[in-house]
């Protein structure tokens, strides 16, 4: 069955703690963690201290996705602050290769992004050597977009791939999703449907139900 990676960029930061623990009681199982740098997005949002603060309190499976420049520099830190899976944009290395190597040095789960406008054959050399493909549903730097439907035709390929492959990493879609367009996001193959807003606006034990309910449903 799919998951939904809640991600906290749209979490409300001065009751972080409680929210954390309420996602966490209505079984959520990864959290998902965005970094910013203000260079490859053009927003900042956090980085280590946060996600070294909330690991302390947190069971959650730490699903962190790098949007910085030339991410090889901090794949140290970012498993040192807990990360458990880390996702790197292929658009943000000059080295893919050296990257993925980089991470791997790691227990972590290694990832590659692709933007809206990146075609998957920029990940098909490295399907192989990684656990998860996350698709950006949106343009990458800001929670509350709308899905551009297109991007779904990836993530069908990816699915296609990896069964003509016979390869096992994961598919995650990023953005835009809420209950309205979630069925269709996991019939075209994700495995991960991250969601900020429909998961942080208004009620979260409530948005985190509904939104389960409808993954279980598909
Ligand atoms: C966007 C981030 C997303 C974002 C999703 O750059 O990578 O994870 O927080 O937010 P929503 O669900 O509001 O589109
Ligand atoms: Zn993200």
């Amino acid at each position: 069955m799919s998951e939904l990676a809640p991600s906290i960029l749209s979490a409300d930061f001065t009751h972080l703690g409680e929210q954390l623990h309420t996602l966490e009681k209505s079984g959520t199982k990864v959290l998902h963690i965005d970094v910013m740098d203000g260079a490859f997005v053009p927003s900042i949002s956090f980085g280590m201290p946060v996600i070294r603060s909330i690991r302390k309190d947190c069971g959650m499976f730490f699903d962190v996705h790098l949007m910085i420049q030339e991410p090889v520099r901090y794949i140290r830190e970012f498993v040192e602050a807990g990360a458990d899976s880390i996702t790197v944009h292929v658009e943000a290395c000059s080295d893919i290769q050296k990257t993925i190597d980089e991470m791997k040095q790691y227990r972590i789960k290694v990832a590659l992004s692709v933007n809206p406008a990146t075609g998957v054959d920029a990940v098909l050399p490295y399907l192989d050597q990684i656990d998860m493909v996350l698709v950006m549903g949106v343009e990458p730097g800001f929670g509350g977009q709308k899905l551009i439907p297109q991007t779904l035709e990836k993530v069908k390929e990816l699915d296609r791939l990896r069964k003509e492959k016979g390869l096992s990493y994961q598919i995650e879609l990023d953005g835009g999703v809420n209950r309205e367009n979630l069925t269709k996001i996991i019939e075209h193959g994700t495995d991960i449907a991250v969601a900020g807003t429909a998961v942080f606006r208004g009620n979260i034990r409530e948005n985190v139900r509904d939104l389960q309910e409808v993954i279980a449903g598909a």
